[in-house]
């Protein structure tokens, strides 16, 4: 118990179903926000659930029928899993149209809000899945404007002072189906990620295990993704994966997941549960270049090594020449010093 009295991690989740992957995964704690402890792992970038910050209390009504009510005549981006698939692995628009043999799992729709309801309710076993990402804007109707603007934001804007992070980029409505997945991957914000609806199961890792989760390379579509097929890992090609140990959790109504900056998380839905619905606090930060010092963190390391990829990627012009530059680089003469950025 924490001086609040609330349970630390302590929640039975065990009548959910989530799917199951060979991984060695603790508890991420679970902190009440009243608990001094909660600025302890904020400050240390680590990840943490935050209850009782009532930040995003008043979605905590946003179920569908609210919503397509509430929610004005805006189009929303609608992603649908190719092939029944499950997995919605984001990939950027611009670098698939230059890469010929790229071949998404998933397509990008635009519908209203009631259409993508309509779809939802018409969906059978075995039909493609739907997961809503669209970023909250001027076009929600008055409801749901009160709604926003009675969020805690007295409390949110007090940790982004707090913890120097730049202005707030992006609310994103988040509205998936049962048994959706969003695989491995980091992001290069600072994400106070809000549960409204339902639960979701959220897989971390630090983001020292770069070399565990082998990203996509920097010029790829679906750069800052793992290549990891966590139901299914390729152990010959991606070795180091078995030496990955991660961090879970479930949030649900109510909760804050402090989601840092270079982390790797992977967030599904239950598969027996019914449609979840979260919305994120996306923060910039300061550039990492002004706050730097050594030892050098891992983000650090991780946001130089892009840095690295995207120069030679911008100098060799053909992607394909970035593998063997960095080879011949390495051969014969830092090969030993490959620990580096392996696990803390
Ligand atoms: C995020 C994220 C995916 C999901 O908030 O950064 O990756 O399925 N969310 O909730
Ligand atoms: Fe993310």
């Amino acid at each position: 118990m924490t001086p609040n009295g609330q349970q630390k991690s302590e929640r039975n989740f065990s009548s959910m179903k989530f799917r199951d992957y060979p991984l060695p995964l603790d508890d991420i704690p679970r902190l009440h926000v009243d608990d001094p402890d909660v600025s302890r792992y904020i400050a240390q970038t680590r990840p943490v659930v935050i209850t009782g910050t009532k930040l995003a209390e008043p979605a905590l009504k946003w179920d569908l029928d609210y919503l397509q009510e509430n929610i004005g005549s805006g189009m929303f981006n609608v992603f649908e899993a190719k092939d029944r698939g499950h997995k919605f692995m984001y990939y950027d628009p611009k670098k698939a149209q230059s890469n010929k043999d790229f071949k998404p799992q998933m397509q990008s729709m635009n519908m209203s809000f009631p259409d993508f309801v309509h779809r939802l309710r018409a969906s059978r076993p075995g039909d493609n899945r739907l997961y809503l990402q669209q970023a909250l804007n001027d076009t929600v109707g008055p409801a749901l404007v009160q709604d926003f603007v009675h969020f805690n934001w007295s409390w949110v804007t007090a940790q982004q002072r707090k913890y120097n992070w730049g202005p707030l980029t992006t609310n994103l409505l988040l509205a998936s189906m049962a048994g959706n997945v969003t695989p491995a991957h980091y992001d290069e914000q600072e994400n106070l990620f809000a549960q409204v609806q339902g639960y979701k199961r959220v897989i971390m890792f630090p983001p020292s295990q770069f070399g565990s989760l082998y990203p996509f390379p920097v010029n790829h579509p679906c750069d800052r993704q793992s290549q990891v097929d966590f139901e299914n890992p390729d152990y010959e090609k991606f070795p180091k994966f078995r030496i990955a140990k991660g961090l879970q959790t479930v949030v649900g109504p109510g909760d804050v997941i402090y989601i840092p900056m270079y982390w790797w998380h992977y967030i599904e839905s239950p598969i027996d549960g019914g449609e979840t619905i979260s919305v994120t606090f996306w923060y910039k930060t300061t550039p990492i270049s002004k706050t730097i010092s050594y030892p050098l963190s891992a983000q650090q390391k991780v946001c130089i090594m892009r840095n690295i990829e995207k120069m030679l990627g911008d100098a060799l012009k053909d992607p394909e020449e970035i593998g063997s530059l960095l080879h011949t680089l390495v051969q014969g003469r830092y090969e030993d010093s490959h620990k580096l950025m392996d696990q803390t």
